[in-house]
């Protein structure tokens, strides 16, 4: 069999982590999601979520994906044994990820599609209502979104194609800091607006009457997303980390990455649209009124706006590619298809779907499901059922399935690393971990 490829280095494995956790997630759907659900709130179960269950639940995916040094369905049937039924989740992760990767598709193309009109100028000297017609007009194009959904798949398949360490590590290492640098500059703006400090109560001050089971699972299900975890996109990549790599470092540095940016997308938003009269409940348009507004009043606003587009379609991209090496990884290893194959299948199979995502954004378009866009379905079975399901699955797995003394072995690299701190996170894994997601989890099948 041919060698896996590995990251080249502890460095490798944050940033190509961090590129994969680091997207859409935190710009656009992370300020939506706390918008929708009362803010201060939100914020609060879901930093308790990300901190305490996130990062122990992408350890266990580097665990699995480590010691398999396969895709997650070949890493599951090895770690488990014939004739087992744990394979399931491996293939639940690779319908995730499918899934995921249609409706993520869509925003990604607005991206594109904003990185264009920023360049022409579009924003400029407008005011609130014809910011937020142009992205009515824009979702509502006849064929603009769509080409713009798949010239991205086609340069996440172009870069998946080429392999894990020149496609992905080398396009992140330089431009996710850049984002934040910028993130930063807008983070100012948005709080020397008049109006400001509304925004930040709204998004800092927790109304605890206002914690729901919808506001848990939502919390849950962000978090889950945001970081990449509960499918096997981790597993994935953790089978790319090499023996002496330190994961649980690795997953420390990127969880607290992605939650500040998500909180700082956060600082940029609220702030901004209560200065503006954006509502936070805006949903899908808030990042996209909201962001065009802010960069029109800043001083140079046309460039920022233009570099900031630029990266967020880099930090999008950094996130598809993972999802697509899900798949590919899965059809190359278990179907024995080769890279460029399994990366046009994988991209072929997505726009099937995901065109339907995009269109379901058209005023009157028939692709509504219960009072719900097609899109906002393939994002809700992903984010408040796969992927929480996936994640119980995976702690349960890792804390007691595996050998413990197998992943005590992974988490120490053979005991070379110290012990106690490993301990707690394997007591997270069996005990807290499960109970919280599952409690959660079933409380909203029930309501
Ligand atoms: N975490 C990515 C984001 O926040 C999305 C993603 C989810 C990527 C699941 C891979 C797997 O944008």
């Amino acid at each position: 069999m041919k060698q896996r490829e590995n990251f080249s280095s502890k460095l490798g494995i944050i940033v190509a982590t961090a590129g994969s956790a680091l997207g859409l997630g935190n710009i656009y759907r992370f300020p939506c999601e706390a918008g929708a659900n009362g803010g201060g709130a939100f914020l609060i179960v879901y930093l308790a979520i990300a901190l305490v269950i996130g990062t122990p639940l992408m350890i266990s995916e580097f665990v699995i994906g480590r010691r398999a040094k396969s895709n997650p369905v070949g890493a599951f049937r090895l770690l488990s044994g014939k004739k087992s039924a744990w394979p399931v989740v491996g293939y639940l992760g690779v319908l995730c990820a499918f899934l995921i990767l249609a409706f993520y598709t869509t925003v990604a193309g607005w991206t594109l599609g904003y990185l264009g009109k920023s360049i022409a100028g579009h924003f400029n000297h407008q005011d609130l209502t014809q910011i937020q017609g142009q992205f009515d007009s824009f979702t509502n194009h006849p064929w603009l979104p769509l080409a713009c959904q798949l010239v991205f798949l086609a340069l996440t398949a172009f870069v998946v194609a080429r392999g894990v360490k020149d496609g992905i590590e080398r396009w992140s290492k330089i431009l996710m800091p850049l984002l934040l640098v910028i993130m930063v500059v807008l983070c100012v703006k948005s709080l020397t607006l008049s109006g400001a400090a509304e925004g930040l109560r709204f998004f800092f001050k927790p109304d605890f009457s206002k914690i729901n089971g919808r506001v848990l699972i939502s919390a849950l299900g962000q978090s889950f997303f945001s970081l990449s975890i509960g499918m096997g996109a981790l597993i994935t990549y953790g089978s790319y980390i090499s023996k002496k790599d330190n994961m649980v470092s690795s997953a420390v540095s990127v969880v607290l990455a992605d939650t500040m940016v998500a909180v700082l997308a956060g600082v940029i938003i609220f702030p901004a649209a209560f200065s503006f009269g954006i509502q936070p409940e805006a949903g899908a348009s808030l990042a996209f009124t909201t962001l065009p507004m802010v960069f029109q009043q800043m001083t140079g606003g046309y460039f920022f706006c233009i570099i900031f587009f630029l990266l967020l379609v880099i930090a999008t991209l950094t996130s598809t590619i993972s999802l697509l090496e899900v798949i590919v990884a899965t059809l190359t290893e278990e179907l024995q298809l080769t890279r460029s194959k399994a990366s046009i299948v994988g991209a072929v199979g997505t726009a099937a779907i995901g065109v339907l995502a995009t269109l379901s954004f058209r005023t009157g378009s028939p692709l509504h499901i219960a009072g719900n866009t097609f899109f906002d379905l393939l994002d809700h079975v992903t984010a408040l059922y796969f992927m929480p399901l996936g994640g119980l699955l995976i702690v349960l797995f890792v804390g007691w399935k595996m050998e413990r003394a197998d992943t005590m072995d992974e988490l120490t690299n053979g005991g070379s690393l110290k012990a106690g701190l490993r301990k707690a996170i394997m007591f997270i894994i069996r005990y807290l971990a499960p109970v919280a997601i599952g409690v959660i989890f079933i409380s909203q099948l029930l309501a």
